[in-house]
């Protein structure tokens, strides 16, 4: 992992997750703030098992390995920022 790597995204590429929003997760690179950028990697993994329940979670991905559902790249970015902010406090 590079040095400067702070945030790691998870995207489920399960078929749920895939169809259900997942696929347009993989431009969220296109949508990150100019100084995240260098601080985040992003990787696919496969289904992290979510599919097994009734509600509906997907699309899903993990940040440093915390779930968050129903994402989007606009929940993302709002999630790495007030990490980022938190970490500056
Ligand atoms: S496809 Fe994403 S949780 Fe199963």
């Amino acid at each position: 992992m590079i040095d400067s790597i702070k945030y790691k995204i998870q995207i489920c590429c399960g078929t749920m997750c895939y169809i259900m929003g997942g696929a347009e997760l993989h431009l969220l690179n296109d949508h990150l703030p100019s100084n995240l950028k260098d601080k985040v990697s992003i990787e696919g993994i496969p289904c992290i098992g979510k599919c097994d329940t009734k509600e509906k979670h997907h699309p899903c991905v993990k940040i440093n390995g915390e779930e968050l559902n129903n994402a989007t790249s606009q929940k993302i970015v709002k999630q790495l920022l007030t990490l980022e902010n938190n970490d500056l406090l």
